[in-house]
């Protein structure tokens, strides 16, 4: 008879199980699958959204002709050379789904929305808001526009600077 609260306790224990798996289980392996997925689809995938922030880009970003930009100094470089400059004038270069050449990924030849927004696949598909990088810091413009280049250009970026 005072038993009777043992013999549950496998059923309670298997029932915890259930719980924790059910509860915690899908959720982080639902985010890492996102965030594996996420790839670069380029600005002028933004546009039918994002009317006036993409054409505010075309028309004042120097970030939207940045490969026109090291193209007309690429005789004088290696090859090598002229590769090092893709990290900071594509979009995603060496990252997954990022660029690669000009042939193969035209869409992402100049600096586009996802060199400060993070890859947009995901969130073109959503539309939602939490799957794309909204809120930007300082560091993470100094990635590209660091202290040799800020002296070199004479001056230090601002949050929003000029982008949209
Ligand atoms: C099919 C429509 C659609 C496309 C395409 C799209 N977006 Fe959005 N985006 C939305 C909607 C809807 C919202 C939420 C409402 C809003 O803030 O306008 C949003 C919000 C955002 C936000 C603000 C997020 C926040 O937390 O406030 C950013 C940044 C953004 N989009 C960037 C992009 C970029 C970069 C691209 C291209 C890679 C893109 N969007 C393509 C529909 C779209
Ligand atoms: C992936 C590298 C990269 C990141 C990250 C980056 N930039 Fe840039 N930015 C560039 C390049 C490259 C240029 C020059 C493009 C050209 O003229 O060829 C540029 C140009 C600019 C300019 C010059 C003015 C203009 O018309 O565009 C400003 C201002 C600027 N960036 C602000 C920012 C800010 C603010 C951030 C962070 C929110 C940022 N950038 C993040 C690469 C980057
Ligand atoms: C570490 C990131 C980074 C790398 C690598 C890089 N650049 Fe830049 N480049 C920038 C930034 C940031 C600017 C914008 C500076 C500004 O306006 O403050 C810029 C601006 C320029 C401009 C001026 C464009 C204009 O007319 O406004 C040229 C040209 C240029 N880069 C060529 C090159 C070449 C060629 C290479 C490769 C040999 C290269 N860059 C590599 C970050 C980089
Ligand atoms: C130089 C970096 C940079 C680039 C490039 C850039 N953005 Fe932004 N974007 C920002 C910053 C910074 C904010 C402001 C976030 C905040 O309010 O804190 C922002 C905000 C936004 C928002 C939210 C609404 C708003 O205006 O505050 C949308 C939508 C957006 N960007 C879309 C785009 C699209 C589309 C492109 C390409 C055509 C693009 N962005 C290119 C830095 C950038």
């Amino acid at each position: 008879m005072f038993r009777a609260p043992c013999n549950r306790a496998p059923a309670i224990v298997f029932g915890v199980i259930i719980f924790g798996a059910l509860f915690f289980g899908p959720w982080p392996a639902e985010r890492l699958a996102a965030d594996v997925e996420k790839t670069y689809v380029g600005a002028k995938a933004c546009e039918e959204c994002h009317e006036e922030e993409y054409e505010h880009y075309e028309k004042f970003a120097k970030k939207a002709h940045s490969y026109s930009h090291i193209k007309t100094m690429k005789k004088g470089l290696t090859e090598a050379e002229f590769r090092s400059c893709f990290e900071c004038h594509t979009t995603g270069y060496g990252q997954p789904g990022g660029f690669k050449s000009e042939q193969e990924t035209p869409d992402l030849k100049n600096a586009g929305c996802e060199t400060c927004h993070g890859p947009g696949s995901v969130h073109v598909e959503t539309q939602d808001p939490e799957d794309i990088k909204a809120s930007l810091t300082d560091e993470e413009c100094g990635r590209c526009h660091n202290s040799e280049r800020v002296k070199a250009f004479g001056y230090k970026p601002l949050i929003y600077g000029g982008a949209h």
